[in-house]
C-alpha cells in the first residue's frame, strides 16, 4: 500500500504556494481566515473546562463511535435539514421519485448508525477500507474531489468516470458506463459510486433530487448481476455552505436508501477546518465494520473537539456562525465571478456557484491548463496558482481527461487577492495569445 501511494497533488500545490512569496493561491480548499470562530471557540472551551463535570469527559478517552450527545445533535440537525428540503420539493418531484407511488419522506437519521470521524476525510477512507479490495471498481464524477482519488490509488482501486451536467451526473452516461461494465463481466467488481452532491468540489455542481432517484434506481438494477449491493457514498461536505437557491434533499430521502446510502458530512467547512471533526451515517451492515476499523485507526475522534462542537450546536453558536459564513462566501463568490468577467476572455465559461467554495471554468478547446502547460507556467510567473482541471479526473482508460479546465477557490484568498489573482491570470492568458 505504501508503494502504491504517491504524494497527492495537493502537497505539490501547497508547497508551490509556500515556496513563492507573493504568490496568490486560488487552488487550495482552505476556508476564510478572518471568519474562523476564534472568540466563540474560546468561550465555548472556557465554559466546557470551567467545571470538572464537563471538563473530565472532554479530556478523557471516549467511545470509538463518538460522543453520544454530538451524535444525537448531528442526527437532529440532519433531520431538520432533510425535513426542510423535502418540504419545499414540488409535489410532482416527490411522487416522481418514488417508484411504486409512495412519495419520498424526509430521512429520520438514526444516531445509532452515526459515526464521528477525524474529518470527513477519515470517513471516506474507512468506507473504502471496509468495502473495497484491490482491483475493485468505483464510479466517480468527472471531475471529482482529487483527495478521494488518493484513497482510491492507495487501495489499488480502478475508477470509471461519469460525465457531469449542470444538475449532476449524466444519466445516459451512467447507464452507458454500467452497460459497458456489464458486457465486460465487471459488474461484480463495482462496489460504489462516490458523489459530492452539494456544491461539488471542484465543479460547484449540486445534484438535483430527481436525478438522485434515477441514479439509485440505475445502480439497484445492476445489483443482481453484481451479486452484491452497490452503495452510494454521498459526500455532503459543502451542503451547509449554500448561499442561494433551495436545498435539495439528500439521497437519504429516497425509499430504500437506508441500506444503500452512506452519507458523509463535516463540521470543518461550516465551523472550523482546524477542528477536523466529520461524520457519516452508514447502513447497519457497514456501520459495525467501519466502527471496528476506526477502532484500529484511533479508537475514537478527539473528545475535546467533539464536546466543543456539541456545545456550539446546543448553544446556537454554530448556527449563528454559519449564517455569517454564508453571507461572507456569497460575497467572495460574487467578487471572484465579477473579476473573471472583467479580466478573462469571453470564451471562458463557468456556472456561478450557489454555495461551496469553488468555481470551475472551461477554456476554449485548445487552451491547455495542465501542470506543464504554457498557461499554468505563465500564471505561476505572474504569481497566480490555480488547480489544473486534469488533476480532478480519475485515471480511466475509457476516456481522455479534458485538458482545458481549471479550478478556482474563493475560500481562503482575501477579497483584494481574489481580484488581483484573476487580473494576473488574465495577464498570463493574454501574454500567451500575443506570443
Ligand atoms: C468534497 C470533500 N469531501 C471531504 C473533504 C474532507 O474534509 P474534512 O476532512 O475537513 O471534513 C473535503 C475537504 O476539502 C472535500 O472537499
Amino acid at each position: 500500500m505504501g508503494r502504491r501511494t504517491t504524494d497527492p497533488p495537493i502537497t505539490w500545490l501547497m508547497q508551490t504556494a509556500l515556496s513563492r512569496p507573493g504568490l496568490i493561491s486560488l487552488a487550495a480548499g482552505f476556508t476564510d481566515n478572518p471568519t474562523l470562530p476564534a472568540r466563540a471557540t474560546r468561550q465555548l472551551l472556557d465554559r466546557l473546562l470551567s467545571r470538572r463535570a464537563t471538563a473530565e469527559p472532554a479530556l478523557q478517552y471516549g467511545s470509538t463511535a463518538g460522543d453520544p450527545r454530538l451524535r444525537r445533535l448531528t442526527a437532529e440537525r440532519l433531520a431538520a435539514l432533510e425535513a426542510a428540503a423535502v418540504g419545499q420539493l414540488p409535489a410532482a418531484v416527490r411522487t416522481l421519485c418514488a417508484p411504486g407511488g409512495s412519495p419520498c419522506q424526509p430521512a429520520e437519521p438514526d444516531a445509532a448508525r452515526l459515526l464521528m470521524t477525524h474529518g470527513s476525510q477519515q470517513l471516506l477512507y474507512l468506507v473504502a477500507e471496509a468495502l473495497c479490495d484491490p482491483g475493485d471498481i468505483v464510479l466517480v464524477e468527472d471531475p471529482t474531489y482529487f483527495v478521494w482519488l488518493g484513497i482510491v490509488q492507495s487501495h489499488g482501486l480502478q475508477c470509471r468516470g461519469v460525465a457531469m451536467e449542470p444538475d449532476g451526473l449524466s444519466l445516459p452516461h451512467l447507464a452507458q458506463v454500467l452497460d459497458e461494465l456489464r458486457q465486460a463481466g465487471q459488474l461484480p467488481r463495482v462496489k460504489l459510486l462516490y458523489t459530492v452532491s452539494y456544491h461539488q468540489n471542484p465543479s460547484g455542481i449540486t445534484t438535483a433530487f430527481h436525478k438522485k432517484a434515477a441514479i439509485l434506481e440505475l445502480l439497484r438494477d445492476c445489483e443482481r448481476r453484481a451479486g452484491h449491493p452497490i452503495y452510494i457514498l454521498e459526500d455532503a461536505a459543502y451542503r451547509e455552505l449554500r448561499f442561494s437557491g433551495p436545498d435539495e434533499p439528500s439521497y437519504l430521502a429516497l425509499p430504500g436508501a437506508a441500506d444503500r446510502v452512506i452519507h458523509s458530512s463535516t463540521f470543518s467547512k461550516p465551523f472550523a477546518t482546524g477542528i477536523r471533526v466529520g461524520w457519516g451515517l452508514l447502513p447497519a451492515v457497514l456501520y459495525q465494520a467501519a466502527v471496528r476499523l476506526k477502532g484500529n485507526h484511533d479508537f475514537g475522534t478527539a473528545c475535546l473537539l467533539q464536546h466543543l462542537l456539541a456545545e456550539a450546536l446546543a448553544s446556537g453558536e454554530y448556527e449563528r456562525h454559519l449564517a455569517g459564513l454564508r453571507r461572507r462566501y456569497a460575497r467572495k463568490a460574487q467578487i471572484l465571478a465579477g473579476a473573471m468577467r472583467e479580466h478573462l476572455p469571453d470564451s471562458l465559461s463557468w456556472q456561478d456557484p450557489a454555495g461551496g467554495l469553488y468555481i470551475w471554468a472551461k477554456l476554449p478547446g485548445k487552451t491547455r491548463t495542465g501542470l506543464r502547460s504554457p498557461l499554468f507556467q505563465a500564471a505561476l510567473d505572474h504569481g497566480l496558482l490555480y488547480v489544473p482541471g486534469e488533476l480532478c479526473y480519475a485515471p480511466d482508460p475509457a476516456r481522455q481527461r479534458p485538458a482545458n479546465e481549471l479550478g478556482l477557490s474563493f475560500g481562503n484568498a482575501t477579497e483584494p487577492d481574489l481580484r488581483e489573482g484573476i487580473r494576473r491570470l488574465g495577464q498570463a492568458w493574454r501574454g500567451l495569445k500575443t506570443k
